[in-house]
């Protein structure tokens, strides 16, 4: 499975790449915002020296003209670029487009089936079913991932990845595993507490002091 991390902070992308496990990044306008950052291409270019795996960036148009354009830009910055698009009759003629001409596309604000299967039909790279603000409305979100999983197995031709976005927690991602999704875009929050066990820390706690009891040093023994 891979793991993509879900932010447009560069202090928290660079600490993250830095423990291997990262795959990719994916923003979107809602974090770009929050990161504060004064030129979204500037940082876009940043994150893609960064990490080298697929960096979705998204577009900021409806219409299918502009987003096409903005689009053809933001693929310019870096070859590892996936141009994020809304999953709307506009935003999936933009994914064939720019998919028809080699560019990584994510279609993002899938919700239900039937827009996967469109998304994929339109030579999507990633589709995001955002599993949390589904939960958020009392609908089930894994059971999206698992229908999308399943339809997409049915037909090897579709190459499109399931990218399971709006993770909220541990769980989300070990269920999003357990149904086969290929990748999942976590909150640097949730990547943190994917390391956490309290036993974790009550073994390691007793470990060490128990080494301390013998007087010995790995480092210093002849
Ligand atoms: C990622 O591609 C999505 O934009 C993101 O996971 C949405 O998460 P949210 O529902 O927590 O905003």
């Amino acid at each position: 499975m891979k793991f993509f991390v879900d932010t447009a902070d560069l202090a928290e992308i660079k600490d993250l790449a830095s423990t291997g496990l990262l795959d990719g990044v994916t923003t979107n306008p809602s974090l770009v915002a929050q990161s504060g950052a004064k030129s979204f291409i500037a940082l876009i270019e940043e994150i893609c020296k960064v990490v080298k795996g697929p960096v979705s960036a998204e577009v900021a148009a409806t219409d299918y003209a502009t987003m096409l354009k903005e689009g053809q830009r933001l693929a310019k910055i870096a070859k590892n670029v996936a141009v994020k698009v809304p999953l709307t009759p506009d935003g999936l003629k933009v994914c064939k487009a720019l998919s028809d001409g080699g560019t990584m596309v994510n279609v993002t604000l899938c919700f239900s089936a039937s827009q996967a299967i469109l998304a994929a039909k339109a030579g999507a790279s990633f589709i995001s079913p955002f599993i949390g603000r589904l939960d958020d409305i009392s609908t089930d979100g894994m059971q999206l991932v698992r229908d999308i999983v399943q339809i997409y197995k049915n037909y090897p031709a579709f190459k499109t990845e399931v990218l399971v976005a709006s993770i909220r927690h541990p769980l989300h991602l070990v269920d999003a595993a357990r149904i086969g999704a290929h990748v999942a875009t976590i909150p640097p929050k949730v990547i943190r507490q994917l390391y956490s066990h309290p036993l974790t820390d009550k073994g390691l706690a007793a470990f060490v002091a128990d080494w301390q009891k013998t007087g010995q040093s790995i480092l210093d023994a002849a």
